[in-house]
């Protein structure tokens, strides 16, 4: 240990060097006084600044009293500079709603709207006051709406109608941002007074390209090449030069083309200069960058005001901006970067011809969501939440959900008379009731369960019609899976609606599972094409056994991959859930899946279960539930001639953090992994293990975290925890609450 902790000690003393290096390039100064006191020592003609307070992405109610304090400080402290005879341009405040609140995502609109807006109100009420300009940064796309939302009830505040100084910063690398532009120009017109415009191209590219591949949604928000998004940013330039003075502009780039290109296109325009009341057009730029660039034009054009954002605060705060700026400095395509080994002919080429030359064609190298995977397979198409029209098509499906009662039948191949009689039995037994976990007044409808006589059917049909399915040639059932995958994706909402109210997930989740299950008949059918010729041997009837806790996902991977593999599948869903499995069969059969291929069997584990693993004719058994069962499946094969047996069990998920990690993050991650499901999937969190020095740090952030997620409905988009499956499952856990309370003891007690 000696050892290492000697090792370490030069690395740790050169991070921490990088680190106050850093530091000391982005960060104007530690406090909003020592910032002040900078920027005056400064003082030049036109030159302004905009102190931002560094704190971003708040995730627990402290945090963001805390950022909305500094914010609140800083307000009060440039507004007695400017009292003290400064000119009221030359300082303002920069702010970022994410630090305003915990949960300033669109899903939490309501409260956002209840909560947030009215700090956001007080700080600018008393920034108007002051006379201190105030800018509201833009942060991620999918908060693009809501910012619009806060600053639209913004204008309307009767006190805030006449000031000239709030400003909002638009990136001009989303395809919205004309559209954008338009709205703000409107505001400004119904409510009288101009609005200031902080033009930049936009800080979260790379993550707004992940994020969106993630969601698997339709398109980037953003544009794929550089030279479009420069050409936007010119398209804006002109917008805001021709809005007659209701946009104020402020361009915000480092970047000499694009300000060489407004420069020209501003020629003619008289509004870089301030007057009277009305402050004039500025350029920007950020503290620590651009100022090569700007000492330039100072030579050139002195009377052009500019502008300098000076981050405020401790290196604590700094990460996620730093992590902007390396990213941004670091990247082979941003103008910085390529100023320092260019030559100047081909910093200065214009965007405009590599546009037209690029025809408008996205980057062929950053795939597009559908085509993450190509050529292999389709990806499955998302949903995005934040989009209030994808949002309403998925009530509308819950709504129809409501209108009529659902009847899940056992769905058999036809053998005949037997057949009918078995089925008719079945159908005049009357059905077990399913609930929704969330309300168990609602009743979703009835599940008319498999019994010994249709099992027995089901059986039959499946020997008879086994060796067509296997002798089918490989290409035609991988296109069967396919065709179905199309039909899942086509029903998608209907899917969603049905795993909302019948296993309880929220929506999110939902369309996540839904994706999964796409994903799998799509995977499955590649990986049977890739692997699987005439000569593959398959199984025969296999069996197929699926939790509640994935009702779609689960259920249609595993017979997906059964049935690509040439066997004939008897599936039996959870006893919970079985009408989002009948509703897959439903579509698989739509698919042209033969209906001797793929069987229903709803029933209980012990019963029907058992009786289908026990039963001779079975020549395989896929199983996804507790390790208990899995255990009693394998013994009731091991007395027959060996039949494989895939088991997925549940198991004990922990994660290590040490003392590396960024707490947001961890916090982020442990809290998704541990509540999404509302806990009740193999791989939640059950075991959070922490180093012991960031402790004190991580669990105060977590208890915050957790106090912020809303649990309820899971047909509600603010809910972030749904209900629990059941009755038992409820009591398991209570009964483990109160045995935890009594047992758990801290053996080493937390350093202060
Ligand atoms: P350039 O190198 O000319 O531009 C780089 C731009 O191109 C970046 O936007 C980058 O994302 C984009 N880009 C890179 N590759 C591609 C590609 N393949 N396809 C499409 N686009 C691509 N950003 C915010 O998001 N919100 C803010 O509130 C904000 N405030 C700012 C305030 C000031 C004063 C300044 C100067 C910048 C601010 N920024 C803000 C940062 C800004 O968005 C840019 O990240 C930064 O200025 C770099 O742009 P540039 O014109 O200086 O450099
Ligand atoms: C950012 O924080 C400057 O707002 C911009 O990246």
């Amino acid at each position: 240990r000696a050892w290492a902790r000697l090792a370490a000690a030069p690395i740790r003393a050169g991070l921490r060097a990088a680190m106050g290096a850093l530091g000391a390039r982005f960060i104007f100064a530690p406090s909003i006084e020592a910032a002040l006191r900078r920027a005056q020592r400064a003082a030049a003609p036109h030159r302004r600044y905009s102190f931002d307070m560094l704190g971003e992405a708040a995730f627990t109610a402290a945090d963001a009293e805390r950022y909305r304090g500094a914010y609140e400080r800083a307000i009060r402290a440039v507004g007695a500079a400017i009292a003290h005879g400064g000119d009221a341009d030359s300082y303002g405040v920069s702010i970022k709603l994410s630090a305003l609140h915990p949960r300033y995502v669109f899903s939490q609109r309501e409260r956002v709207m209840g909560e947030l807006l009215p700090r956001l109100q007080a700080l600018a009420r008393l920034a108007c006051h002051l006379r201190v300009p105030l800018t509201l940064d833009a942060e991620e796309a999918e908060r693009l709406e809501l910012s619009l939302d806060l600053l639209a009830a913004l204008l309307a505040d009767p006190q805030l109608r006449d000031w000239p100084a709030l400003g909002l910063a638009v990136q001009a690398y989303q395809k919205r941002a004309l559209a954008v532009l338009d709205y703000l120009l409107a505001l400004a017109r119904s409510r009288g007074c101009p609005l200031r415009v902080r033009l930049v191209k936009g800080a979260y590219w790379d993550s707004e390209i992940k994020l969106t591949q993630l969601d698997g949604l339709v398109d980037f928000p953003v544009y794929t090449r550089r030279a479009y998004t420069d050409v936007a940013y010119l398209a804006c330039a002109q917008r805001l030069l021709s809005s007659a003075g209701w946009l104020v502009p402020q361009f915000a780039t480092h970047n000499a083309r694009t300000l060489a290109d407004v420069l020209a296109l501003a020629d003619g325009f008289d509004g870089f200069e301030t007057r009277g009341n009305h402050p004039g057009a500025e350029f920007q730029r950020l503290h620590g960058m651009g100022e090569p660039l700007y000492r330039c034009l100072a030579q050139r054009r002195e009377r052009t005001a500019v502008r300098v954002y000076a981050p405020v605060g401790d290196a604590g705060a700094l990460l996620p901006y730093l992590m902007r700026r390396l990213l941004e400095n670091g990247a082979s395509s941003s103008f910085v970067h390529r100023a320092s080994h260019l030559a100047a002919a081909a910093l200065a080429a214009d965007p405009r011809r590599s546009a037209v030359r690029q025809a408008g064609n996205p980057h062929p190298r950053i795939a597009r969501p559908a085509e993450l995977f190509a050529p292999e397979r389709r990806n499955s198409a998302g949903r995005d939440l934040s989009d209030p029209l994808q949002w309403s098509e998925l009530m509308a499906a819950l709504a129809r959900s409501r209108t009529a009662p659902i009847e899940v039948r056992p769905l058999v191949a036809s053998v005949g008379e037997m057949m009918r009689a078995a089925a008719a039995a079945v159908s005049r037994s009357a059905g077990r009731p399913i609930r929704n976990p969330a309300d168990q007044d609602e009743l979703i409808g009835r599940v008319y369960e498999a019994d010994a006589p249709l099992t027995e059917q089901a059986l039959q049909a499946a020997a008879r019609f086994a060796p067509d399915w296997a002798d089918s040639p490989v290409a035609m059932r991988a296109a069967l899976l396919e065709h179905g995958a199309d039909l899942f994706q086509r029903e998608d909402a209907a899917l969603v609606a049905r795993i909302v109210r019948e296993a309880g997930r929220t929506v999110a989740d939902a369309v996540a599972e839904v994706r999964e299950a796409i994903d799998a008949l799509r995977y499955y059918a590649a990986q049977s094409r890739a692997h699987f010729d005439e000569d593959t041997r398959s199984l025969g009837p296999v069996v197929c056994i699926s939790p509640w806790n994935f009702p779609l996902a689960i259920f249609t991977g595993q017979l997906a991959a059964a049935l690509a593999a040439g066997n004939v599948v008897l599936a039996k869903p959870a006893e919970q859930t079985p009408a989002s499995a009948a509703l897959a069969v439903q579509l698989l059969h739509a698919a042209g899946v033969p209906d001797a291929a793929l069987q229903l069997l709803p029933g209980s584990g012990g019963q029907i279960g058992m009786a289908l693993v026990a039963d001779a004719r079975v020549k395989g058994v896929v199983f996804t539930g507790s390790t208990a069962t899995a255990r009693r499946i394998a013994r009731v094969l091991a007395s027959r001639e060996p039949v494989p047996l895939i088991a997925e069990t549940g198991g004990q998920n922990a994660m290590i953090v040490d003392s590396t990690a960024l707490p947001e993050q961890v916090v982020c991650a442990a809290l998704r992994s541990a509540f999404n499901s509302a806990g009740q999937r193999c791989s939640s969190l059950r075991v959070l293990c922490l180093q012991r020095e960031i402790a004190p740090v991580i669990l105060p952030m977590l208890e915050g975290a957790m106090r912020e997620l809303c649990i309820g409905d899971p047909a509600r988009l603010a809910t972030d925890v749904g209900p629990l499956i059941d009755e038992a499952a409820r009591q398991r856990i209570e009964a483990y609450l109160a045995r935890r309370s009594t047992q758990v003891r801290c053996r080493t007690p937390l350093p202060p």
